[in-house]
């Protein structure tokens, strides 16, 4: 019979490191993950036989999986998460704070002991391209299989990672036990200067992958900030015309604003020709090129997408993600061993299980799929994958697009007037919130760039740092702010949205490709009704009026609410971004 996860890699540091550990958290035995397809039968098969993985109906759902986590932890918890530098300053007044020798001590603690009886994984990977000077290698321990299925989906891992290390150990050290998974014990805490990451108390999503939010987004820009590149919360796409003429974009929302949808989107019938390709739905990491282009890949290798919403009008490309060799999280499950979630194509069917395992009738007060919902896909399944998004050395960046979900205020669409002028929108970035992290739903929050959680380091500082920037970028990006979700009088959304957002995604690439028109407005260039290519929609000009209208009233409140963030970020705050909001006004 085939042994598996018995092969220690021969990087010293990697060893002692991992040896370090295993005496302390005292698992049973160690699993050194290597990333065959043979292993991941073999974990699969070990996650269903304790009852953390369910078999879903494999003549429906090829290699799809079905786990419940524990109700008590369902998403990412921003007051449980930590950025412990050594002064508070340097993590800012937008993060929580801890001293490291603190935190250390009490982790330490915690994780005495804590994996005896359980095995610890050991999970090389690698973030970003083979051969990619972007790309990361980090190595998670974990005490949970769950973590490291999860992990095999949304990372390279294995051999592959531990080629890119070679003999070196610039690894990140990430370790992770879910403990009792209590939220008192509960702590997923960033150690930037030691790029190191410490998660307990928790088994879900961006608390547990510590290749996503923690290394990708929190420890990767600290480091980006130190080395000069940048790591931004931010999907990639790829416009493609009929000439074949590629326009590359990266586009900032905050969680659970349809970013995957925007990453995968279909353009409409009537653009025959036009094509969009997906490189990365929720990360990217950019570097100046040589060429003073923005260079931008995509980290990981699949999506951790919320399912609620997803259907086949939202998002075809995402079903057909998802129709194979996928894990789902906290969806309902039906007794034909197939999987739910309110917005789903097919009416719920009869005899559900909801999210937490009880039955579930369309009468049920509560939702059958929590709001937080995921799929864990290959990014490979994607009809629209880009073939750039393996490329080591990533596409040249041409538009960045902000944007948030704004029931008032913000219109349609509009573009910077330069570089200074975006990093201001991108800074001033706020949305009403989702249910991605707790929290209260439908506040509206500042989260400049979608970055606000997942700082890792001083906001102030990261501004400075955008700025900062556009001196090695001699063709810096254009930059663009949207909103697809304004409402009307009777609280009906403006804008149809899904795939007719590629009506404004292609006035985006006509401006860069600097064929677009615009008018100049006080907030910068807009488009007017017939700069768009309305065939094929039924859009009123007056309904578009009213999607891109600047009410003077609703800009005043704006403007006062961003007041706080920067009182909040005052003594970092960069002098750009006041003259920035300065002469807003005076345009205004
Ligand atoms: C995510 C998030 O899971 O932003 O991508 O919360
Ligand atoms: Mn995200």
């Amino acid at each position: 019979m085939a042994t598996y996860g018995t092969t220690a890699p021969t990087n010293k540091a990697i060893v002692d490191w991992i040896e370090t550990y295993r005496l302390h958290c005292q698992p049973d035995r160690i699993f050194w993950v290597d990333g065959s397809e043979a292993e991941k039968e073999h974990l699969l098969a070990e996650a269903v036989r304790n009852g953390v993985l369910t078999t879903l109906n494999q003549d429906k759902l090829p290699g799809c999986y079905y786990h419940r986590s524990n109700p008590n932890d369902v998403a990412r918890v921003e007051q449980c998460t930590f950025i412990c530098t050594p002064t508070k300053d340097e993590a800012g007044p937008t993060n929580n704070w801890a001293p490291p020798r603190e935190m250390y001590e009490k982790l330490s603690g915690l994780l005495y002991g804590a994996m005896r009886g359980r095995t610890m994984y050991v999970v090389p990977y690698l973030m970003g391209p083979p051969g990619s000077p972007l790309s990361k290698v980090g190595i998670e321990i974990t005490d949970s299989i769950y973590v490291v299925l999860n992990m095999r989906i949304m990372s390279r891992v294995g051999r592959v990672a531990l080629d890119q290390l070679g003999h070196a150990d610039d690894f990140n050290r990430g370790v992770h036990s879910v403990l009792d998974c209590h939220p008192d014990r509960r702590f997923i805490c960033h150690f930037p200067q030691d790029d190191t990451i410490i998660s307990v108390g928790s088994g879900y999503g961006g608390n547990v992958l510590l290749g996503k939010k923690c290394l990708c987004l929190r420890i990767g820009s600290y480091l980006g900030r130190q080395q000069g590149w940048m790591a931004e919360h931010m999907l990639i796409l790829c416009v493609e015309s009929p000439e074949g003429e590629k326009t590359y974009v990266a586009a900032a929302f905050p969680s659970a604003c349809g970013k995957t949808n925007f990453a995968m989107l279909i353009p409409p019938a009537h653009f025959k020709g036009w094509k969009v390709t997906t490189i990365g739905d929720d990360i990217a990491w950019m570097k100046p090129g040589p060429d003073g282009r923005l260079y931008a890949i995509n980290p990981e290798l699949g999506y951790f997408g919320v399912a609620p919403g997803t259907n086949l009008k939202s998002n075809p490309n995402a079903m057909a993600s998802i129709a194979k060799d996928t894990i789902y999280t906290n969806v309902a499950l039906a007794p034909d061993g197939t999987v739910w979630w309110e917005g789903h194509d097919d009416p719920p069917p009869a005899g559900l299980l909801d999210w937490k395992g009880s039955p579930w009738t369309p009468d049920s007060t509560e939702k059958a799929a929590h709001p937080n919902s995921r799929f864990t896909a290959p990014m490979t399944n994607n009809p629209a994958l880009a073939p750039e998004a393996h490329d080591p050395q990533g596409v040249p960046i041409s538009a960045i697009i902000f944007g948030g979900r704004r029931a008032t205020t913000m219109p349609l669409i509009f573009q910077a007037f330069n570089w200074i002028h975006g990093v201001y929108l991108g800074a001033t970035m706020g949305s009403e919130m989702t249910a991605a992290a707790a929290g209260t739903i439908g506040q509206v929050r500042r989260d400049p760039m979608a970055m606000l959680p997942f700082c890792g380091y001083n906001m102030g500082d990261y501004f400075n740092h955008w700025i900062g920037i556009r001196r090695d970028l001699g063709d810096p990006p254009r930059i663009f702010h949207v909103n697809w979700f304004r409402k009307d009088a009777n609280d009906k959304f403006l804008w149809p949205g899904y795939g007719e957002n590629f009506r404004v995604l292609k006035w985006i690439v006509e401006r860069c490709q600097g064929r677009g028109k615009a008018h100049e407005t006080p907030i910068g260039w807009m488009p007017r009704y017939e700069e768009f290519d309305w065939t094929g929609l039924d859009y009123p000009r007056e309904k578009f009026e009213q999607s891109i209208k600047i009410d003077s009233a609703e800009w005043n409140r704006e403007l006062l609410s961003q007041t706080e963030l920067f009182l909040q970020l005052h003594d970092r705050l960069p002098k750009e971004l006041i003259f920035q909001r300065e002469l807003l006004i005076s345009r205004l």
